[in-house]
């Protein structure tokens, strides 16, 4: 349960929160405990469609930019040191005179984070647990130097902004896919996890391709994306890709689908994927994916798909293509002997 070092430090004393403050937490992660927080005047900034659907759906007011002000911003440590340097900046406007605390674990860099924050500001209060740490201050006006950019050119001129997917320059995994990408790609088209844009900035480049979905579930990455992708023929969704879309209505799906949670490899999101684009694609409908060598998707390819081929591929990545959906609740019969 996150926010678990929040309430220890509530429950212990050892900090303070009054029951009527204005409380704005910033990205916290979906299975956040807010019943701990004394006030129910909490507020919910959250830029990762999912999390922002879920916390919705409990009835918290939830946004991407919060502007109201509060007196207590708590804020979950994000793996971008520069995202997280700016989410400061962002607290001390939103609390001016209040508290700003920083929460987060080991692996994503609290303790050079507060190293960074101590030699700025006084630190009121920390306590460790849960391999992790949580620190509060007093905001004024010690970080406006680290304010968040506004989108902006990256390498090779892509727009992107601190915090998204390869913000530093297009990924070598999507960079494999566009050099195998087939010119026979055609009709309607969505890229699933499409981040800033890169792969269907080259799909629009193949003259049979009608019309393309491009899905993110990261706001900031959506609002890159958005600036790559100035022509009519692309839709730029904020949207769940595991959840989006009609059924039965794309000619093909190329993605480049998410596999880590946090720093941790996660393969069952990349299955999700597969099994959404399954679920989008028309009975002749075909998906075209690139993974790292080791990602375990082939089960969840063959039994989604009628057909499925290793098109190409290197020591680190395989580019996949699957034709023919399954009918949902058909799945592959097993083999005779
Ligand atoms: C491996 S990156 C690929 C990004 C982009 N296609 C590229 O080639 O640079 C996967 C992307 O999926 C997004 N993502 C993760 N979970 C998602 C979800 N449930 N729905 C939509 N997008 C998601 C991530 O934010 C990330 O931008």
């Amino acid at each position: 349960m996150t926010l678990a070092r929040l309430a220890h430090a509530l429950e212990t004393g050892a900090l303070d929160l009054s029951y009527d403050a204005r409380v704005l937490l910033i990205e916290p992660k979906p299975d956040a405990d807010i019943g701990a927080l004394p006030t129910r005047d909490v507020t919910i900034q959250q830029n990762f469609k999912p999390t922002f659907d879920l916390f919705k759906a409990m009835g918290v007011t939830v946004n991407t930019d919060a502007k109201s002000p509060a007196d207590v911003v708590h804020i979950t440590l994000p793996r971008s040191r520069e995202l997280a340097r700016g989410l400061i900046a962002q607290a001390e406007m939103t609390a001016p005179g209040g508290r700003i605390i920083v929460d987060g674990a080991k692996t994503d860099g609290i303790d050079a984070m507060l190293k960074f924050v101590k030699a700025r500001v006084t630190i009121e209060g920390q306590l460790s647990k849960a391999h992790g740490k949580v620190f509060w201050f007093d905001a004024g006006t010690s970080f406006q130097d680290c304010a968040l950019p506004d989108p902006g050119p990256a390498a090779d001129g892509w727009i992107t902004q601190p915090g998204v997917f390869s913000a530093d320059g297009p990924d070598p995994g999507s960079f494999a896919l566009v050099d195998a990408l087939p010119k026979s790609i055609k009709g309607r088209v969505a890229d699933l996890g499409g981040g800033w844009g890169f792969l269907t900035r080259h799909l629009l480049d193949i003259p049979g391709v009608i019309h393309i979905d491009m899905v993110e579930a990261d706001h900031r990455a959506v609002v890159c994306a958005e600036l790559n992708l100035n022509d009519d023929r692309v839709a730029v969704h904020w949207a769940d890709a595991t959840k989006w879309g009609t059924p039965g209505t794309l000619d093909w799906v190329v993605m480049n689908p998410p596999f880590h949670t946090s720093r941790t490899p996660d393969a069952s999101l990349g299955q999700d994927f597969i099994r959404s684009a399954a679920r989008l694609l028309k009975p002749k409908g075909s998906l075209l994916m690139v993974a790292n060598r080791h990602l375990p998707y082939e089960t969840t390819l063959a039994s989604s798909f009628v057909q499925v081929q290793e098109l190409d591929g290197d020591n680190r990545f395989k580019i996949l293509q699957a034709d023919q959906p399954r009918a949902p609740g058909k799945p592959a019969r097993a083999k005779r002997r």
